[in-house]
């Protein structure tokens, strides 16, 4: 019997999402094998809850300490999507503490989280990407930099964010300010990037047995201008339809890429690349390296689709790493 801490919330805009995907991890685990326990993380505190009794984590060792028994973890299911978890952080501290954990590495993971680093490495592996421009705060010179090169529309994001916080699609460019701040009361930097007209394709890829293994391609069809925080989480608001409607060569195509990518930016666990495709071409969007695992997350679906049930997912990521 493993015992596993899974960690999530998380100090970003996904602490709820994140929150969600632990429970229904904890909830799906194969019992007979392991031993889950939900660990909140939220800045300083980090938690595990036993019906109404709090347990601190003691940091120095990531243990638990229940009554007279000290708990210690075989490994971590890390469920928090965006800082500390998907970023590289919480990567180095269980790389210290030789905890092993189910996603990407230090490096892979703080690349990743980089929208703009990560776009720049992708490209160098082939993969093709939407013309952008970086800024820093104080960049006074944004606005203009934007104009200069850029065609509009254009997507003004955060550039360490996710599930689309404080992110907007700009089609005229006296709105560009009013994005730009927004988008800098999430994050110091910003990635500005043109909008690609397609379709919305999503491949997810795990490592398993020994194996890289790339899921039924998906669409996401989204109601909403773009696949924003409201279309992501209310049901109703997108379809996402799994496997995508597509030309078969298309789908081999595109996990291809993606299974490319897997290998060349060296991922574990299970990650999701997203493309706009577009005419023959696949824009590499982004890789969330924590991809959301609730009851109506994607990569569930993909996973089923695939022949895996919730739990055959979950059991997969930890047999790769205990
Ligand atoms: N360059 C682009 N062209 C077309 N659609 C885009 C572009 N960038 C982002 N989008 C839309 O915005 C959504 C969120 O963008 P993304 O970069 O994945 O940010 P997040 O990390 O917040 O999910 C995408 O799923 C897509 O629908
Ligand atoms: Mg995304």
């Amino acid at each position: 019997m493993y015992n596993i801490a899974i960690v999530a919330g998380g100090n970003s805009g996904e602490y709820e999402i994140s929150m969600k995907s632990g429970k229904q991890v904890e909830l799906n685990m194969d019992m007979a094998r392991f031993r889950p326990f939900l660990i909140e993380i939220r800045g300083k505190k980090w938690n595990y809850k036993l019906e109404t009794k709090t347990f601190p984590v003691d940091k120095n060792d990531f243990s638990l300490t229940i009554g007279k028994r000290k708990i210690r973890f075989d490994a971590v299911f890390n469920a928090i999507h965006g800082t500390p978890g998907e970023d590289g952080k919480l990567q180095g501290y269980f790389d210290m503490l030789d905890i092993p954990y189910t996603s990407c590495g230090v490096t892979t993971s703080a690349l990743s989280f980089n929208k703009t680093f990560c776009k720049d490495v992708v490209s160098c592996y082939g993969a093709d990407i939407a013309g952008h421009v970086h800024l820093n705060r104080d960049d006074k010179r944004a606005v203009s930099l934007i104009k200069k090169n850029l065609k509009m529309p254009v997507f003004v994001k955060p550039n360490n964010g996710g599930s689309s916080v404080g992110m907007s699609k700009v089609k005229h460019k006296k709105d560009l300010k009013a994005a730009l701040d927004k988008a800098f009361h999430e994050d110091d930097e910003i990635l500005v990037e043109e909008f690609i007209k397609g379709r919305e394709l999503t491949c997810g890829v795990i490592r398993s047995k020994g194996k890289i293994i790339a899921f039924p391609v998906t669409e996401i069809i989204s109601k909403k201008e773009f696949f924003d925080y409201e279309a992501k989480y209310q049901p109703g608001l997108s379809e996402e339809v799994v496997p995508a409607k597509v030309p078969g060569k298309v789908a081999e195509t595109c996990r291809k890429i993606s299974m490319n990518l897997f290998r060349n930016l060296n991922c574990k666990g299970i990650v999701r690349f997203d493309f706009i495709f577009s005419g023959k071409k696949f824009f590499f969007l982004e890789v969330n390296t924590v991809p959301g695992i609730t009851s109506a997350s994607i990569v569930p679906k993909m996973a089923k689709a695939y022949g895996w049930s919730y739990t055959d997912l979950i059991t997969n990521l930890l047999d790769e790493i205990i």
